[in-house]
């Protein structure tokens, strides 16, 4: 097994952040078009020496066990960032602790990337975006495939 596929397998053992986040401040749900699999992001603010900065961020996801890795790792590295700081990552930064992707993995650590900055646009826009206590579950808002398909809840 490499070294990359054992640091997938160990962060989907034990995925950090999984789950849905009751008090969130900011929500961003996406599908991949390369794979039809879905992420979902949440993302509290807290203050900081005067600046706001992400407290944590949590998610859950329809995906296969890299996205699942990369939001676990991804979660992590965002914590303590400015939204400016955290829009600045690339899905290739965000993955970073997994190691290089292969090619037709890259659009995983995309996914998780874009329901980041669908998050942290959803704050920017203010109260027009909906509360995030208003958000569906992943579960009802999406149907899950009724072929096996990895699902990860909590
Ligand atoms: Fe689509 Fe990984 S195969 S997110």
């Amino acid at each position: 097994m490499s070294d990359l596929q054992q640091r997938i397998e160990d962060a989907v053992q034990n995925p950090r952040n999984l789950g849905e986040m009751e008090n969130a401040d900011a929500v961003g749900t996406v599908g991949s078009p390369d794979c039809g699999d879905m992420l979902r992001m949440w993302v509290k603010f807290k203050e900081q020496d005067g600046v706001k900065v992400i407290d944590r961020a949590t998610f859950q996801t329809f995906g296969c066990q890299t996205a699942i890795a990369v939001a676990s790792v991804a979660t992590e590295l965002i914590a303590g960032k400015t939204v400016d700081e955290a829009l600045a990552l690339s899905g290739e930064e965000l993955s970073s602790p997994l190691g290089p992707l292969p090619p037709m993995k890259i659009h995983c650590a995309q996914l998780v990337e874009s329901a980041l900055r669908s998050a942290l646009a959803q704050d920017r826009e203010g109260p027009a975006a909906p509360a995030p206590a208003q958000t569906p579950g992943l579960l009802e808002q999406f149907q899950a495939p009724q072929t096996a398909r990895k699902v990860i809840l909590k």
